[in-house]
Formats: C-alpha cells, structure tokens, sequence
C-alpha cells in the first residue's frame, strides 16, 4: 500500500466524505472558495419546498421555524467557532455583517477616528471599512502584519482581522492579538472565512469582541449560502450596529413606529431571512455533526504539508516558505502560467482557484479531502508543466470568476 493509501485507510475523518455528493472523477481542492454539496441537502430542500412552502404556505414562518432559523442557525454554528450558541447568528453575507459590526465598535470607541488592519487582507474587508470611515468620519490605517501591535494607538477604535490569510493562509493568534487591542484601548473584529470549519476557533475564550464568516466555503452552505456573525456577551447591550432592520428589532411584530434593538445578536439582523439558503446552510452546518475539529484542523495540514512538498519539486513551480505551526487549510503554489495551468488542470477534473498574478490556490478541508488526492493532484500538475498543454489556445483566460 502507498504511504497516501495508509493514510486514508488510517483516517478516522475519511467516513465523512460519504456525507457530500461529489462528482464522481473530480478531484475537489477549492472548498475553501465554495464546499462541495451537502448529499443530504436536495431532499431537505425538497422537503421545504413541497411541505414547508408549498402546503404550510406562510404558517410555516412559525410553523417550520422559519422565523427563528438565523438564531437556531447562528446556535448551530457557534460551536464551530467555540461561542455560545446566543452569541452567533446567521445573516446576511460577510460584507455587510462586517459594516453592521464595525459601526457598533466605532460607536463604542466614540472619539477614537482609526480603524486598524492588515494591507493584504481580502478586498471586501477594506473596501466595507472604506466606505464605513467616510461614514464615519474616521480614518482606515492599514499596515504589513508584523506592523499591527505597534499601530495600537490609543487613537484605534477598532482592529479588523482575518484569523487565516486568504492567500497565505497564515494565522494570527487569536488570543493574542486581542490581549494587545485591549491594552490599547481598542476593539477586535475577526474575520473567519478561511477558518470556520477548518480549524479550531475559539472566539469565547479568546476574547474577540466581534466576529464574522462565511457560509460558502468549509462551512459547506452552498453558492452565495448566508454568512454568520458573533457578537461577544459582554456587549450585547453596547452594541448598536448601524445598519438596523425590523428583524432586528425587540418585537418585529408589533410594527412600531421605532426602532428598538432585540436581545444580544438577534440584533445584528436586518431583513427578512432567505429560508431556502438558510436551509441549504443548515445541511452544510450538519455535515460537522460529532466532528472533532482539532482532528480536522491536523488533517488539512497534514494534507497542506504533504501536496506543498511534492509541488515544491516540480519545474517552474514556486511554493512560498510554509507558515511555522498552525495554518490554514489551504495553500498557494506559484507559477509564471497560473491562470492557463489551472485552467489546464480543471480540464483534467483537479479543482482548485488561482489568484493574479501567479498563485494558485488549493484547499484541502478534512471532511472532504482524501489523502490519495494530494498524489492525484500532484501527478495532474506534473503531467500539465511536462506536457505543456497549458499553452494551448483552449485554456486562454476566460470568464470573471476564479
Ligand atoms: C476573507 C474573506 N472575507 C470575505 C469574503 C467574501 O465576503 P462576502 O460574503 O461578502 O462575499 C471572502 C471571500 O472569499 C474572504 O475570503
């Protein structure tokens, strides 16, 4: 038997793959861009559609649960990120939960005008905090990573950051990171896209005051799924998020002329939520029933580690220096051809993204990923570089997503 062989054949994570429906001769190493789909979910979908919706007709806002599933949702993702349960809620996408959060926390910090992060942070993050400090009239500083501790003025109002890199897949630590933003004065904003699902979070005990993340990727929720966001308990009467919505509302149902914030998260909702992707969520939530995450977060480095030394052999291709320690669940190899070699490799059935100019990018979450395809993705990009198909007209970039 190979050595990747014994590993799955060892692997007490390999059953839960049985619990996604994936094609049948693709190797999948991107859900940590979109998780594959839930093999539960198209009967439950079919459930809300035909029962749910189509005979419970409106009585199911209270009769099927609809109305509470951003909470009852939120209190099934909170484990995974080591909250409790009212603490979390399910919402909206990452972007705007980041708005309504950071406008709580620059309210709190009433007088300070910065808010912190890291220069190469994900697009959204910046962008949202750009138009908030407009808002605001505060001003976004963003600094290199190993600048951050010393940028905690007691100017900050706010540190946004994200927990694993979504190009390097580098980790802050948590705990640390927050110690040093409360020295300051200063309040934490977590971003954990690249790490809910795939590794152990633990935002109670970590002190983070404010939290978002993503339902589409390891949390398996489907294209587009809705993201989550937790709010700390110590500041679930302080936090007054701008963006306020009747769903947020103490008593939606009374139709008051004013707005008057729900208890704790509940809060942090806006409008009404979409029940079919809040459904699709919850499948993609289940799919880490009984999963030991401090298993899962071993396996996807081990898998990381594994494909990176492999690929660092391979002519033309560049692997940056691995992160010492823990890392996310991902990783980037790089190549003067990125786009046409991935492209290349997709054509074969190996799955992963590519990020401009020479990144590309393969995830390896643990429920999903077996051992044997870090030897099948390997073997695909070496028979791509040695064939030179990638040159060929046919993988030529095409198309905006990637
Ligand atoms: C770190 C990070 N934040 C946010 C997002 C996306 O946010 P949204 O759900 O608003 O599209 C991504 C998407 O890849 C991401 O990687």
């Amino acid at each position: 038997m190979s050595q990747l062989a014994a590993l799955d054949a060892a692997d007490p994570l390999a059953p839960a793959r049985a619990r996604f429906a994936l094609p049948p001769g693709v190797v999948y190493l991107d859900g940590n861009s979109l998780g594959p789909l839930p093999a539960a979910l198209p009967e439950r979908l079919a459930h809300t559609l035909a029962h749910e919706w189509g005979k419970g007709l409106i009585r199911s806002w209270n009769d099927a649960g609809w109305i509470d599933l951003p909470v009852t949702l939120g209190a099934a993702i909170a484990p995974i990120v080591g909250a409790e349960p009212d603490s979390v809620v399910a919402c909206d996408s990452v972007s705007l939960n980041l708005f309504k959060l950071a406008s709580a926390a620059l309210a709190m910090r009433a007088g300070r005008t910065t808010v912190l992060m890291e220069a190469s942070d994900f697009p959204t993050d910046a962008y949202v905090m750009q138009g908030l400090a407009g808002l605001a009239g505060v001003t976004l500083k963003r600094v290199p990573r190993a600048e951050l501790v010393a940028a905690l003025d007691d100017d900050v109002a706010l540190m946004l950051l994200t927990h694993a890199h979504y190009v390097s897949a580098q980790l802050h630590d948590m705990a640390a990171m927050s110690e040093a933003a409360h020295q300051a004065g200063a309040l934490t904003l977590w971003d954990l896209s690249h790490s809910a699902g795939a590794l152990v979070v633990n935002l109670d005990a970590d002190g983070a005051d404010f939290a978002v993340g993503c339902g589409y990727k390891f949390l398996n929720g489907g294209p587009g799924a809705p993201a989550f966001a937790y709010l700390a308990r110590r500041h679930w009467e302080a936090a007054q998020p701008a963006l306020t919505g009747w769903m947020g509302h103490a008593r939606p149902f009374d139709f008051a002329a004013d707005y008057a914030p729900a208890a704790g998260a509940r809060r942090l909702l806006t409008g009404t939520p979409p029940i079919l992707a809040m459904r699709a969520l919850e499948a993609g939530v289940a799919t880490f029933d009984g999963i030991d995450l401090a298993q899962a977060e071993a396996k996807s480095r081990q898998l990381v580690q594994l494909f990176a030394a492999g690929a660092a052999t391979l002519p033309g291709v560049r692997v940056d220096a691995s992160p010492q320690g823990r890392h996310g669940a991902h990783v980037i190899i790089r190549h003067a051809a990125a786009r046409r070699v991935m492209t290349a490799l997709i054509a074969r059935g190996v799955i992963g993204d590519m990020r401009p100019p020479d990144a590309m990018r393969f995830g390896f979450p643990a429920l999903t990923t077996r051992f044997a395809d870090v030897g099948l993705a390997l073997t695909a990009i070496e028979q791509v570089l040695a064939s030179g198909e990638w040159q060929d007209e046919r993988f030529a970039p095409k198309g905006v997503v990637s």
